[in-house]
């Protein structure tokens, strides 16, 4: 896969609904506030359900919850070799890699990353870079995170918050709670 397909894959953006509603994908920025959930939905700031049965390994969906953008990352096994390769002396926000991937109850599918979407220095969003170690490079100001969101350079001064998640199954993500059913 090219630098730039994944970079147009990582900006798919998935607008969400209340539980049980299922978001629709599109590719440009100039329609993410046209697909955002509806008022009420992010006011109340309930969970969103969202089907990430597409999103294959290598790539990532955009997805809001009370009205902040969120990276759902599918890793490759060579993405999260690399993050774990990551040492203590890299991170500016130490906290080891298996902290930050998770999935489905099968160990077997723990390779989804789930991620604020705004740079933890001034919010602005993220590109993929996809080289080494680094996975999302601040236009900004020029931060670096690993595809688990950890600092690696730049001014931001912490990693990118993983919000409350959880999967209901194998393909349904919740974002909003760490219980299913909840
Ligand atoms: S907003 Fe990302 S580095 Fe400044």
């Amino acid at each position: 896969m090219t630098s730039d397909e994944t970079t147009r894959r990582d900006f798919i953006y998935v607008a969400t609904g209340m539980l049980g509603v299922v978001g629709v994908a599109g590719l440009a920025w100039p329609f993410i506030d046209q697909m955002r959930p509806d008022a009420a939905v992010r006011a109340a700031g309930q969970p969103v359900e969202i089907d990430v049965s597409s999103v294959e390994p290598g790539s990532a969906i955009i997805v809001t919850w009370r009205g902040k953008p969120y990276f759902v990352r599918r890793l490759t096994d060579a993405e999260i070799t690399a993050a774990s390769g990551v040492t203590v002396d890299q991170m500016k926000d130490p906290q080891p890699a298996d902290q930050r991937i998770g999935g489905p109850a099968d160990e077997a599918k723990k390779d989804w990353v789930v991620v604020a979407a705004n740079c933890t220095h001034l919010g602005c969003i993220p590109k993929v870079v996809d080289s080494g170690a680094d996975g999302w490079h601040c236009p900004c100001h020029g931060s670096v995170f690993d595809f688990t969101g950890r600092i690696l350079h730049g001014p931001a001064p912490i990693n990118l918050p993983q919000p409350p998640h959880v999967f209901a199954s194998d393909t349904n993500l919740i974002i909003g709670t760490d219980t299913a059913g909840a």
